[in-house]
């Protein structure tokens, strides 16, 4: 079964110098395919190129069958799989951005339709109201897309300011991405509170071993040599990936060409510029490998940079998690902090996001605060504040068994 839910019945290859302007491939292999149609009661034919809008008019006309090229079959695709409200905009603007370069097709035999007796002259063929309509309804998804955005903006500022960190899960399509989003977010309670309220249903809250909580980010499967009216579709539903905390960059394992379609993804995120933040990579479906245990491999320096789990059975999920708590608390500091006593606000501050261990009062009445929190939240509270954050940062070692050893084996 192909991604788009159909069955193949023949794969069909073959060289060419030149495309044929008229149906793209040559008049041998037209007949050919058309033979293999016939065979196999074939549905649609499906051309891993992209066609102009006559060749795939051309062919259709010639093959009797239904036509999709490279950028038709994955905007399909992407239909099927646009979780957000806003992928499904972007996709559906997509598609529609594609259709009106092909409406011709099957209009043409149509007579204008407000003309006719008494109305000649004024009409309209049908391929104008519906390039009219299609008009109309783009013009309406910009706009739904605007305020989208501006929402998830709003959303995303919400969390900085809440000081709670994203872990986004990135990854080439079919790897097990939103199979692994369920998984992890499943073992852990959701609760919708006013600050997620609002949020994409492709975020979501997680409770991570000795951190607290973090938003778990799905994005849309990575496909390689996305034609380039959807590179801009694609790319916006990845913002969320250029701002996370850390990227779960997840793989299947049992695919032959992992080691490929790794380096593709790794190319797409250094062009969005996500190829600076930590990243961990998750080895999925080991169930489907034979003696392969759940576990975590570690660098020279013993930081976690790999993870073999099975989202399906769920073996290594807890590893998984303990990995990121790994990763994540590595940027924890646990500073003391002394404030005057009219610093009370940015008391209040790390009061609220629960980030004070102790607090004790001096004798001069200035307040003594044992803080544990992220380094780059700290730097930044302090800094709005005016506070030089250098002299307290030095960071914590967690307590967690996950640093035992060099590559433990997890059953
Ligand atoms: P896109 O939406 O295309 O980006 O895919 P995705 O990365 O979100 O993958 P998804 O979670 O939809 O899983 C793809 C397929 O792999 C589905 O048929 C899953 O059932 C299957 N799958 C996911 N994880 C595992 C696993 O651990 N083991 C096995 N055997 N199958 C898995």
């Amino acid at each position: 079964m192909l991604s788009a839910g159909a069955c193949p019945a023949e794969f069909v290859s073959g060289r060419l110098r030149h495309p044929v302007p008229r149906y793209f491939i040559g008049t041998g292999k037209l007949e050919e395919i058309e033979q293999l149609i016939n065979l196999h009661q074939a549905e649609v034919v499906l051309f891993d190129h992209t066609l102009s809008p006559s060749q795939e008019r051309n062919l259709e006309e010639a093959l009797k069958c239904r036509v999709l090229d490279r950028t038709g079959l994955i905007l399909d695709i992407f239909a099927q799989r646009a979780r957000s409200y806003e992928g499904k905009l972007q996709v559906e603007l997509a598609q529609l951005k594609h259709t009106v370069t092909r409406l011709v097709r099957g209009w043409t035999h149509l007579d204008r339709q407000k003309g006719g007796i008494g109305m000649r002259g004024v009409g309209e063929t049908q391929l104008e109201i519906d390039q009219r309509l299609i008009g109309v309804r783009i013009k309406a998804i910009n706009k739904s897309l605007t305020k989208v955005r501006k929402q998830r903006n709003q959303g995303r500022r919400a969390r900085k300011r809440a000081e709670v960190s994203t872990v986004s899960l990135v990854g080439y399509t079919n790897a097990g991405k939103s199979s692994l989003f369920n998984r992890l977010s499943d073992s852990n309670i959701y609760v919708a509170d006013q600050l997620f309220a609002t949020l994409d249903s492709t975020l979501r809250r997680i409770q991570l071993p000795d951190l607290g909580s973090a938003i778990l980010a799905d994005t849309v499967g990575f496909i390689r040599q996305l034609p380039h009216q959807l590179v801009d579709a694609f790319r916006a539903t990845l913002e969320e990936t250029t701002e996370a905390n850390l990227l779960l960059h997840v793989i299947d394992c049992h695919n032959e060409e992992h080691n490929f379609l790794k380096n593709e993804v790794d190319t797409v995120l250094a062009e969005i510029g996500a190829n600076e933040i930590p990243t961990l990579l998750v080895y999925n479906k080991i169930d489907l490998l034979e003696n392969q245990p759940a576990k975590i491999d570690r660098d020279e320096h013993g930081k976690p940079w790999r993870v073999w789990v099975s989202a399906y059975s769920g073996a290594g999920i807890d590893v998984l998690l303990g990995a990121i708590s790994e990763i994540m608390g590595e940027e924890l500091i646990e500073p003391v902090l002394t404030l005057e006593p009219k610093q009370g606000k940015l008391r209040a501050r790390f009061y609220e996001h629960g980030m004070v261990k102790e607090e004790n009062v001096d004798e001069q009445g200035n307040i003594i605060l044992a803080l544990r929190l992220q380094k780059e939240e700290f730097i930044r509270m302090l800094e709005e504040e005016g506070i030089d954050p250098l002299p307290y940062l030095k960071p914590v070692t967690l307590n967690n068994d996950h640093n035992a050893s060099q590559d433990a084996v997890i059953g």
